[in-house]
């Protein structure tokens, strides 16, 4: 199959079980899309298909035929970081890393359809995209807020 990926063309042999992770990681060497779960649950293999946030582990490989995508690799240049990626230098927000490649692409995702988004609207775009190391506040059911011990 054929498709476009990080500016450029591809060719590329899938078989009918392969998802888009299976070829972007393992046959294309695109690293930068993370496997963390292969079950749709972590986010941390988020790329953008035709623009649109979209797990790789959760996506057949055959759906990529004729789109356009682009993982954290083609984002920006190594030398020019996109400036969501100096942001995310910029405030430290990076601990192992793992799952950044999918938090910035999310993130990519939503201000490129609303460039102007709110508190909550970052919180909903960015809530498919688990962080391990971070600390989550945690929220009672009724109550709002749990103050941490
Ligand atoms: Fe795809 Fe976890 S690896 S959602
Ligand atoms: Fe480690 Fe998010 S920085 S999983």
């Amino acid at each position: 199959m054929r498709f476009t990926v990080n500016g450029g063309l591809t060719d590329v042999a899938a078989v009918r079980s392969d998802t888009a992770l299976d070829v972007l990681r393992d046959r294309l060497g695109l690293t930068g899309v993370k496997n963390g779960c292969a079950q749709g649950e972590c986010g941390c293999c988020t790329i953008l298909v035709d623009g649109e946030a979209t797990k790789a582990c959760l996506t057949s490989a055959k759906r990529l035929s004729g789109r356009t995508v682009t993982t954290i690799e083609g984002l920006a240049p190594a030398d020019a970081p996109h400036p969501l990626q100096q942001a995310f230098v910029e405030i430290g927000a990076v601990q192992c890393g793992y799952c950044t490649p999918g938090q910035i692409l999310t993130a990519k995702a939503l201000l490129d359809r609303n460039p102007a988004p709110t508190r909550a609207d970052v919180t909903a775009a960015l809530s498919p995209v688990l962080c391990r190391c971070t600390g989550y506040v945690k929220r009672s059911q009724k109550n709002g807020p749990v103050v941490p011990t």
